[in-house]
Order: structure tokens, then C-alpha cells, then sequence
């Protein structure tokens, strides 16, 4: 899968405040990422800076190839977004209101509206007034507006607020197939986990600005990684010798927790023998759930 997205060091100050703080990320043509963090993470602040509606402090997006800030607006042609409420006029038709957006792009089609529209099944609804309109279906209609130039990356800010189930798994299945059948990459934010666990290919976690770690959800939940507590004679020599292979979670004087798949078990346990480290005990830590991993990263558990 190809990047399409790159967030590089990006920062946003606001009054000598960081608000952003240095956030790099990737993200992949065909998957649902998801920003996840409790309110006042930064999650809305670092999408309008994806989207350009404020400029970064400091670092740069790169955008199907074009820098945000050299190139804005051959890198803004490849997002579609829908940030905080979209604004549609209530009094127009919701057919009104794509040929209404559909003129801020060049060369959108009668044949793209009626494809967008069929995409978020409005089809029946779309010749009546947008204040007819339930709060899904207002949601469809941004999201069909969002989609008219056919961008490759889609941006949701908080999709599913005020959605009811049903509307969220509706949802949840156009961002699916946008992603997986059409290869958009999608992006959504949520406070919410147990919503991003099961919307979303990979997880970034935000708090405070930060951003305190990438997840692939298949990863967590279905335990394809887990952590490893090592009990072991010299944790310096042995950081020293997993650092090229592995990635080090924490150590103290006698112990590594280090992340790996199972099948690499052997082959650490190779590499920390041949070089003399004499290992006392080896187990895995009890995996915490994604949920679980939030609520700690997030200061939820004390
Ligand atoms: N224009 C602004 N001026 C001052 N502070 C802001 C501004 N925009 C956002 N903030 C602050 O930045 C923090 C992150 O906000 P936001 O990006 O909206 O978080 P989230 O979307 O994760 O809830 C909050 O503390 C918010 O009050
Ligand atoms: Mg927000």
C-alpha cells in the first residue's frame, strides 16, 4: 500500500501554547486511520491543519506528493473533508446543495453527483429540503459533498457524533468501503475507542498534543505483538544487542520488556546468548486490551 499522507513534525502554537506537538505520521492509500484521544487532545486542530484551514506552526504535510505549505493547492485537491458541522444551506434541496459545492471544483458531472449520491444511499431523499433531513442523513450529505471531486484522502473529524447505532454502522460501512473496494485513505477522529476499534485499520493515539503511539488494531486485538518481560544479567549489553532487531518497551537493572511476535522468541533468545547475556527468565505480559492501553496512556488508570 502506498503513502498518500504524511504529517511531518507537525506543530501548532497558539499564544506560546503547543497545541500540536511535532506529530509524525504515515497513512496508506485503502485504510481507516483513526485519530483517537479524549477531548482536547488536538485531534480537530491537527485535521485543519491536514485540510489547510489554519496554517502548521512548524512542520509540513505532504499531500499525494506536494507539500501543504510549498504546494497548497495541488496537494488540497487530493482531500475531501468533513470538519466539525458542514455547512449546508437547509432551505436548498440536498441535490441543491452538491451542485452548489460541486462548483468549487472543476469538472464535476451530473454522472459524479448521481454516484456520490447512490454511494451514501440518498438516492430517495435527495430532491427534498435539507431541513427534512435527519442528523444521518445531514452526515451522508457532507460526506457525499466531501467525495464529489473524488479525492484520495478523506477526512472526517468526529463522524459518528450524535449518529445512533445504526447510523454509526451504516457509517462505519461507507468508510469501509470507501477504504477497502474505492482505496481512499480514510480519516476519522474519536474520543470514543470502542467506535475506532471497530472502524478502523490502525490506531494513532493523541493526548495532550502529542501523539502517544500507532496501533494496528489487528495488532492489539487479535495478538499478533505482544510484550515479553526478559529477566536477564546485563540489560545494557542486552539493549544494546535487541535495539538493532527489536523494539525495547521499558528496562530497568534486571529486566527488558521488549514488543515482538512469538516466532521471534527464538531468534532474540539466539541473539542475547551468542553474545554472552545470560537469561534468567523470559514470559509474556499480560497483553492489555486496546482499551486497556488507552485509558493508561491517556492517564485514565492510576
Ligand atoms: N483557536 C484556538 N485558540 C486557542 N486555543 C485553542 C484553539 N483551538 C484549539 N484550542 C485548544 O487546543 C486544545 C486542543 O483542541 P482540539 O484540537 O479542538 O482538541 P480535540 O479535537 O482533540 O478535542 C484544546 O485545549 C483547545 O481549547
Ligand atoms: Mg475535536
Amino acid at each position: 500500500m502506498k503513502t498518500i499522507i504524511e504529517l511531518r513534525g507537525l506543530t501548532k502554537k497558539i499564544n506560546g501554547r503547543t497545541i500540536v506537538d511535532d506529530i509524525h505520521l504515515s497513512i496508506k492509500e485503502g485504510e481507516v486511520f483513526g485519530l483517537l484521544g479524549p477531548n482536547g487532545a488536538g485531534k480537530t486542530t491537527t485535521i485543519r491543519m491536514m485540510v489547510g484551514l489554519i496554517k502548521p506552526s512548524q512542520g509540513d504535510v505532504q499531500i499525494a506528493g506536494y507539500s501543504v505549505k510549498k504546494s497548497f493547492e495541488k496537494a488540497i485537491e487530493n482531500i475531501g473533508a468533513v470538519v466539525e458541522n458542514p455547512e449546508m444551506y437547509s432551505y436548498l434541496t440536498g441535490y441543491e446543495n452538491l451542485v452548489h459545492f460541486s462548483r468549487m471544483h472543476k469538472g464535476i458531472k451530473k454522472k459524479r453527483m448521481l454516484e456520490v449520491i447512490q454511494l451514501v444511499g440518498l438516492e430517495e431523499r435527495i430532491h427534498d429540503k435539507v431541513k427534512t433531513y435527519s442528523l444521518g442523513m445531514r452526515q451522508r450529505l457532507g460526506l457525499a459533498q466531501a467525495l464529489l471531486h473524488k479525492p484520495k484522502v478523506l477526512i472526517l473529524d468526529e463522524p459518528t457524533n450524535g449518529l445512533d447505532p445504526a447510523g454509526i454502522r451504516e457509517m462505519r460501512d461507507y468508510l469501509n468501503h470507501l477504504a477497502h473496494e474505492e482505496n481512499i485513505a480514510v480519516i476519522v477522529s474519536s474520543h470514543l475507542l470502542s467506535e475506532m476499534e471497530k472502524m478502523c485499520d490502525r490506531i494513532a493515539i493523541m493526548n495532550k498534543g502529542c501523539l502517544v503511539g500507532v496501533e494496528s488494531v489487528e495488532g492489539i486485538v487479535r495478538g499478533k505483538e505482544q510484550k515479553w518481560l526478559i529477566y536477564i544479567d546485563d540489560v545494557k549489553k542486552a539493549e544494546r544487542i535487541l535495539n538493532e532487531n527489536t523494539f525495547i518497551h521499558t528496562s530497568d537493572d534486571s529486566s527488558i520488556t521488549l514488543k515482538a511476535k512469538r516466532e521471534d522468541i527464538p531468534f532474540v533468545v539466539h541473539a542475547l546468548v551468542n553474545e554472552g547475556c545470560n537469561i534468567y527468565e523470559i514470559s509474556p505480559v499480560k497483553k492489555a486490551s486496546l482499551e486497556e492501553e488507552f485509558l493508561m496512556l491517556t492517564g485514565g488508570v492510576q
